[in-house]
């Protein structure tokens, strides 16, 4: 990262508001650099409205217009190396990758899962956490390896979960901590503060417990 501005590219699938968390740190200069490109597998995120209007960069790439999951995600490598980015952020991306892609960016791509990972990797965590009467859920930001929403754990955020509570209200609740650690893990690796070493998290080169840090403990 030296010699020039750090470079994030980052990929989403829908809405985008861990992407609009992430704009609005950098637009608080609180993450040195910039986002340098936004990239969709669908036309239609609402993702790919809010890069527009914060003049960064966008790219669609349609994953059903791919024949082969290793073509999608060789075009997306192409794309992504044209912004040469230093890290890259999954947000909200629904693409299982290639053990190619994940090799390519290992060690500097982050995902952001609604869950306490390794608890319900996957789809529907919200639904999962209810029906096992967890007493608390959350959200975890992870460096992403091969296998799906695996990886160190670098923070977590927890949420209690309420007598009340519906997928919806839960939901909303964990998306609410989901763009509060984005930023804070992504800051952390810009920073040189985080690394992967032999599929280990460090963090000021101290080796990170299994759960990542807690959100609590950062905020401090
Ligand atoms: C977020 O809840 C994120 O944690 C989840 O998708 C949502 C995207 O919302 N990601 C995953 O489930 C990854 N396995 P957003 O588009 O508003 O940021």
């Amino acid at each position: 990262m030296e010699g020039r501005d750090p470079v994030v590219v980052v990929l989403i699938s829908g809405s985008g508001s861990n992407l609009q968390a992430l704009i609005d740190a950098y637009q608080r200069e609180e993450i040195p650099g910039k986002i340098s490109a936004v990239i969709s597998n669908k036309p239609h995120a609402k993702g790919l409205e809010r890069a527009k209007k914060a003049e960064i960069d966008t790219h669609v790439i349609e994953h059903q217009k791919f024949a082969q999951r290793e073509i999608f995600d060789a075009e997306l490598i192409k794309t992504i190396e044209k912004h040469q980015p230093d890290l890259v952020v999954l947000a909200g991306f629904m693409r299982i990758l290639t053990d190619d892609f994940v090799r390519r960016f290992e060690g500097r791509m982050l995902n952001i899962h609604p869950s306490l990972l390794p608890k319900y990797p996957g789809l529907h965590t919200h639904k999962r956490a209810l029906e096992a009467k967890d007493k608390e859920h959350g959200v975890s930001v992870h460096f992403v390896t091969a296998e799906l929403d695996s990886g160190p754990n670098i923070i977590q955020a927890i949420v209690p979960v309420l007598n009340q509570d519906t997928e919806e209200t839960l939901a909303t609740r964990v998306l609410e901590k989901e763009h509060i650690i984005y930023p804070i893990a992504v800051k952390w690796f810009i920073d040189g503060r985080l690394e992967m070493k032999d599929g280990q998290a460090y963090l000021d080169g101290e080796q990170l417990p299994e759960s990542g840090l807690k959100l609590e403990i950062e905020q401090r």
